[in-house]
């Protein structure tokens, strides 16, 4: 497949996925489910503007557009912060479903006519395909917060775990390894991903697996969110402050509300829906602490065996459904030690898919950061207040994930497919 087929087919496979989470009925779509979230229409037009702006009207705003310039204006994320936009006229939810179908009919009239060696524009449309398929993510938290009978079925059937993998580690030799990527490498790699460069990373050792939901239990039965001494100063103050006593979404009652299906907490799933400092406080509960992202990205790339990074966890192969649940089709991560064969050079596994997983790291530039064309993607939120998550979740699309990937948010928030995996010195 030539890149040009092969950027049309990730286009077409994340519209397809865009559609079907916005298959409700209109006033669903106008609804704000949560002050964190959009309404799901403003998504819609939103993905629908960045892909005309990017790939249609060479990033420059000035240049005439499809839609009327106040009304192009409410679809630009830095302009309109999310509690404010459920309040903004937005089109109605069919004329976000025709303008975005309009962009689409010509930016893959422009791929077609696109030279074979323009690196550049392939950046664009690879960029364009990550957009939509993180707001699809979005649109996934927003829809895990609606309240009332469930939209969505339950999810797809996922393979079974090895429960015992639960509480072990792998021990990570120190060395020298090349963190990041490049262009060459990865000619999709986003700005922050870049440039590759060696660091040293003394040993460590780090968990196999994510924290599951029955380790979390035994957290909650030990006090652990009672007890002062697990907590940072900051986190302390924000658990009392919002009175954080579970992971969001538990009721209380041994269940979990999830897509509005109220069922069982499974123990050996990844535990999800909390903030960093709670990720915190566990680990220090459980005598360890968070890795940080070099460790992580070590830890899922590196091979020590060629002393090269490996494209994937488990090799060069593409990511398929028995090697990590991605792709949002199953609604939840996968119990732990049901990926055997996506493992790490280290033996680490589910690095990819299931949990974002949160590291003790402030989001900051690599050395020699250049802004792409999206500046505001990453630029914006070096200030150090961002940590940085890492692995993706099961709502990541596979097209658009990679070890090097590195996702960041406020330490308080948890709405996210937040969970954590363990690490200690070695
Ligand atoms: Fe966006």
């Amino acid at each position: 497949m030539t890149e040009r087929e092969t950027l049309a087919l990730q286009l077409t496979k994340a519209r397809k996925r865009t559609l079907r989470l916005v298959e409700i009925d209109d006033a669903e779509l106008r609804r704000q489910y949560d002050p964190l979230m959009s309404p799901l229409v403003w998504d819609l037009a939103h993905i629908g503007w960045q892909e005309e702006l990017w790939l249609l009207r060479d990033n420059d705003p000035r240049r005439p557009g499809m839609l009327a310039p106040d009304v192009e204006r409410l679809y630009d994320a830095f302009q309109n912060p999310r509690a404010s936009r459920v309040d903004l006229p937005l089109l109605p939810p069919s004329d976000a479903r025709t303008y975005c179908a309009t962009v689409r009919d010509k930016t893959l009239g422009v791929l077609d006519a696109l030279p074979d060696d323009d690196p550049a524009a392939a950046f664009n449309f690879g960029l364009t395909v990550s957009h939509e398929n993180q707001h699809d993510e979005t649109m996934l938290q927003a829809l895990n917060l609606r309240s009332g009978p469930p939209l969505l079925d339950p999810g797809t059937p996922l393979p079974h775990g090895r429960p015992d993998v639960a509480g072990t580690s792998v021990l990570v030799p120190g060395g020298p390894f090349l963190l990041g990527v490049d262009a060459v490498t990865e000619p999709l790699s986003l700005d922050n991903e870049r440039p590759a460069h060696w660091v040293d990373v003394p040993s460590f050792r780090i968990a196999r697996v994510p924290v599951t939901n029955g380790e979390w239990q035994q957290f909650i039965d030990d006090g652990g969110y009672r007890e002062r001494r697990w907590w940072s100063e900051r986190g302390w103050a924000h658990r009392k402050q919002a009175g954080l006593v579970a992971p969001q979404l538990w009721n209380g009652d041994g269940t979990r509300t999830r897509f509005g299906h109220v069922e069982d907490i499974p123990a050996d799933e990844p535990v999800q829906h909390i903030t960093y400092f709670e990720a915190e406080a566990y680990a220090a509960w459980a005598g360890a602490r968070l890795p940080t992202e070099i460790e992580w990205e070590k830890a899922c790339a590196w091979d020590p065996a060629t002393g090269a990074r490996r494209r994937f966890p488990w090799g060069a192969s593409e990511p398929t459904d028995s090697l990590a649940n991605l792709g949002g089709h199953a609604l939840r991560p996968a119990p732990v030690g049901a990926y055997p064969a996506g493992a790490s050079a280290y033996g680490a596994e589910q690095m990819l898919g299931d949990v974002w997983e949160w590291t003790s790291s402030p989001l900051r530039p690599w050395p020699g950061f250049t802004p792409m064309l999206y500046e505001q993607y990453s630029q914006p939120f070096f200030d150090g207040d961002y940590k940085v998550l890492r692995g993706g979740s099961w709502a990541v699309a596979a097209d658009i994930l990679r070890p090097s990937f590195r996702n960041w948010d406020h330490p308080i928030r948890r709405q996210i497919f937040s969970g954590l995996r363990l690490a200690w010195d070695a």
